[in-house]
């Protein structure tokens, strides 16, 4: 048996049930495949399914995702991290109505003139949503790949090498069942740690299995720090409600809605609050970044009376915090200031960064 058909047969038997997905070759509707391919490229499966059963909900076609208002899109989309994702999915979402009159393009070359969709989002879409043969290589592919082969270049320097050595097995039929066959097999089995070579049903096509070292591969250089920064955030209730801001069109959670914060720097800075008012410290949050590990002090006051405040806030009603888009770095702040009932956005869900 070649490897395809090891690994299809497996994937019939064994594949996830997952909501994006038809199995037995069939073609998923374009804007769904789409859809899970963007919110998948940087975050776990588990935490992508409430939010992509919301968002199909919500804009069950991609001509009612293109009608929609930008904060309106990064509001649904907040928990799920990296925000340029979903402002360019609503750009795609309307470059795909005014350009392709609804319906996605089944070529990568097409398909890449859109916004947000690199090299693995158009394989994955002509493949998952045409069953089209394309070379869908993400971390999973890569890993798999790597072990297959036992490939001895390191990552990142690898990745084009193992681009390749996936080219050369892509099928030319069922090319989605297969591009999803790979992402199962590297989600369930080949796992980074511990992977479970005794139910791989590609073992004896393995060069890292025979030589007793899968977990050697994908080889890399030595994790590099990240530098630490720090910063200030502030809550503030007055008679209206929480003050956030409406943040710049510019720079992380460019257009979001956040609390008030310091800018954040190698050292800790003073504190510079939003408004007078006497300011209490509670406690600290800390969040990583792909670039950066982030620790924060929080401050929290009362005030009915205030000077004239800055024109990015404004006020967001207590009850209506939870839901108010706010990122999962400022959602951290919510057991500090709520009570630990009232928020549980302590995980992101993001994929491991390497
Ligand atoms: N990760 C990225 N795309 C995926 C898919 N279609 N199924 C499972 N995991 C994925």
């Amino acid at each position: 048996m070649t490897f395809q058909k090891a690994i299809m047969k497996w994937y019939d038997r064994e594949g996830r049930e997952l909501p994006w997905r038809v199995k037995g070759g069939l073609r998923q509707d374009a804007y769904k495949a789409w859809l899970a391919e963007i919110m998948l490229q940087q975050t776990v499966v588990k935490t992508v399914i409430p939010y992509y059963l919301k968002f199909l909900k919500k804009w069950p076609t991609v001509e009612n995702l293109a009608k929609a208002k930008e904060e309106d899109v990064l509001r649904e989309w907040a928990g799920l991290g990296y925000y340029a994702r979903a402002r360019n999915l609503l750009k795609c979402a309307q470059a795909v109505v005014r350009d392709y009159n609804g319906a996605f393009p089944d070529q990568e070359e097409e398909l890449r003139k859109l916004p947000g969709i690199g090299r693995y989002t158009a394989a994955s879409v002509r493949a998952i949503a045409f069953q089209k043969p394309a070379n869908v290589v993400d971390g999973n592919v890569e890993r798999v790949m790597a072990r297959i082969y036992a490939v001895k270049e390191k990552m990142p320097a690898a990745k084009e090498k193992l681009y390749t050595l996936a080219g050369k097995l892509v099928p030319r039929e069922r090319a989605g069942d297969y591009a999803q066959a790979l992402m199962d097999l590297g989600a369930t089995i080949c796992t980074p740690d511990n992977p479970q070579c005794d139910k791989c049903p590609v073992q004896k096509f393995c060069k890292a299995y025979a030589e007793d070292a899968p977990e050697k591969y994908p080889q890399r250089e030595a994790k590099k720090a990240v530098p630490q920064k720090y910063g200030h955030v502030y809550w503030l209730m007055g008679k209206d409600g929480v003050l956030c801001e409406r943040r710049a069109e510019k720079g992380l959670f460019a257009g979001m809605v956040g609390l008030p914060t310091s800018t954040w720097e190698l050292k800790q800075g003073k504190t510079k609050p939003p408004v007078k008012a006497l300011w209490k410290k509670s406690g600290l949050i800390k969040h990583s970044f792909t670039h950066f590990d982030l620790t924060l002090q929080i401050w929290h006051a009362s005030a009915e009376k205030y000077d004239k405040i800055k024109e990015s806030y404004f006020w967001i009603q207590k009850k209506d915090i939870y839901d108010a888009g706010l990122p999962t770095l400022f959602k951290k702040v919510l057991p500090y200031t709520l009570g630990a009932a009232a928020a549980t956005a302590n995980s992101t869900g993001r994929k491991r960064a390497r």
